[in-house]
């Protein structure tokens, strides 16, 4: 399982520390949940935090765009150097023509599903995607409890992905903890974002137990 650390949950005066910490304790990528106010009820990070962020970390710089109208920002974020690009399903009316935009820009794409969101909604793009994302918690905060509904959907996923011969990589975001990563391991997920866990504690040692080495 590779984990992705959500610096929602890091220290906002004190980012590079944050992103240091995770990058030191074997971290496989940094998550970057970009809030618009309108889309979830949350205001937080823009283009400009991943290009303030790009040259403290060699980390890939994964952004988890919660925000309405996704295509007005793709261009933005590619510039500022986000390596993979996720956008909501509910977000837009043009999935495909996103999808699209975002690998035109060289930008590793993926697509959300929120918790109430059908995993058939995603049937004609699977074949676009680098990755997808379940989303585990109703998006918007950090710190709130995993729904263990969507352990089955991420199972299903799996199974989707076998059965048409994709490779696109499984996700999971929202409520991943020492308790709740086992569940998503076993159902197929092949990354775990992880935000209160980890910047909760040390850092470090929330890693290492993620990762099954403590
Ligand atoms: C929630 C965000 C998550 C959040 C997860 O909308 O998408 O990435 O940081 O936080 P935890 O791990 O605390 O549930
Ligand atoms: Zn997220």
């Amino acid at each position: 399982m590779k984990i992705a650390p959500s610096i929602l949950s890091a220290d906002f005066a004190d980012l590079a520390t944050g992103v240091a910490a995770v990058e030191a304790a074997g971290a496989d990528r940094l998550h970057i949940d970009v809030m618009d106010g309108h889309f979830v009820p949350n205001l937080t990070f823009g283009p400009d935090t991943v290009r303030a962020l790009r040259p403290r970390t060699s980390l890939p710089l994964e952004v988890h765009l919660m925000a309405d109208d996704p295509d007005r920002w793709i261009a933005g974020f590619a510039d500022a150097g986000t390596d993979i690009f996720l956008v909501h399903q509910e977000a837009t009316a043009h999935l495909y023509g996103t999808l699209q935009t975002i690998a035109a820009h060289h930008v590793q794409a993926g697509v959300v599903l929120n918790p109430g969101t059908p995993l058939n909604t995603l049937d004609e793009v699977l074949p676009l995607v680098d990755q997808v994302l379940i989303m585990t918690v109703n998006p918007g905060f950090g710190g709130q409890h995993f729904l263990p509904a969507m352990t089955a959907k991420v199972a299903a996923l799996a199974k989707i992905r076998t059965a048409r011969g994709l490779n696109f990589a499984i996700e999971v975001d929202g409520g991943i903890n020492d308790q709740t990563i086992g569940d998503v391991t076993a159902a197929g997920a092949d990354i775990a974002v992880a935000g209160s866990y980890i910047f909760n504690g040390d850092p470090a040692q929330r890693l290492a137990k993620l990762e099954g080495r403590a």
